[in-house]
């Protein structure tokens, strides 16, 4: 078993793939039933969470998936702090924010957790630089230091300021595992099983290549949610996951 994948905690090969439902509630429900008995991660986003509401982690908890509250957080220290707040009483079991929101940030966001007492504590996951862009873009928003450099600095202060871990390109994580250790929880998006539409995405790997670069976890949405049959998607990935960990 990989060390760094998240199933070496767990034990269920299953618990390293999260699917994201980017999708309106009806149909993520309808996803979520189908998804019952296979996968055990999901990932609720923006797309879900602003027309649902909290109401949703509560009916993805009582079917027995663990979420990732995807919600990217990112505003000055005391908004975060709040909004970390609130999100986390949704009970979500994983949460992002963007470490571009800076150290004090970062450590609002984890002081808003705490506050809270709760039993089973909310993990935060820091992205680092979106998987959709490339040094181009960066350079169009203004960033001039190459896409690696600028996230090796971004993944070095959120852990630094108390994040659990980290959101990042499979293309990326081999970098920080040398640079971070084998602890932090690396989530990965971007993940494209060979033969499948990259979509937006563009530093993209497959699920085995995530895994043995030092992924926790892979987020795959649209390569699963998007085709007709999710069940047959999902065990295809899963099938791929196993055979790394074995
Ligand atoms: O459909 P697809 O597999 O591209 O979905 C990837 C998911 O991961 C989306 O929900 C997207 O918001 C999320 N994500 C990402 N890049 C990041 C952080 C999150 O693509 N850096």
């Amino acid at each position: 078993m990989l060390e760094t994948a998240y199933a070496a905690q767990t034990g269920n090969p299953r618990d390293c793939i999260i699917v994201a439902l980017d999708c309106p509630p009806a149909e993520a429900i309808s996803l979520a039933d189908k998804l019952v008995g296979h996968a055990t991660w999901l990932k609720v986003g923006m797309t879900l969470f602003y027309k649902a509401g909290p109401v949703i982690i509560e009916e993805l908890h009582k079917q027995g998936f663990n979420i990732f509250l995807d919600l990217k957080l990112y505003d000055i220290p005391h908004q975060v702090e709040g909004a970390a707040a609130s999100a986390a009483s949704t009970g979500a079991d994983l949460l992002s924010l963007h470490a571009l929101g800076g150290p004090t940030m970062v450590q609002a966001a984890q002081a808003g957790i705490a506050a809270l007492k709760q039993e089973k504590v909310t993990e935060t996951v820091a992205i680092t630089i979106l998987t959709s862009f490339d040094n181009e873009t960066l350079e169009r928003v203004g960033i001039e230091k190459p896409l690696d450099v600028e996230v090796d600095t971004l993944a070095s202060l959120a852990i630094e300021s108390g994040a659990n871990g980290l959101v990042c390109s499979p293309q990326e994580v081999g970098k920080l595992r040398e640079l971070l250790g084998t602890s932090p929880r690396i989530v990965t998006p971007g993940v494209r099983p060979a033969g499948t539409a990259a979509g937006d995405q563009s530093r993209i790997a497959t699920p085995a290549d995530a895994l043995m670069a030092g992924a926790s976890q892979l987020v795959i949405g649209r390569p699963i949610t998007g085709v007709a049959d999710p069940i047959a998607a999902f065990d295809a990935c899963l099938k791929e996951v196993e055979e790394v960990l074995k």
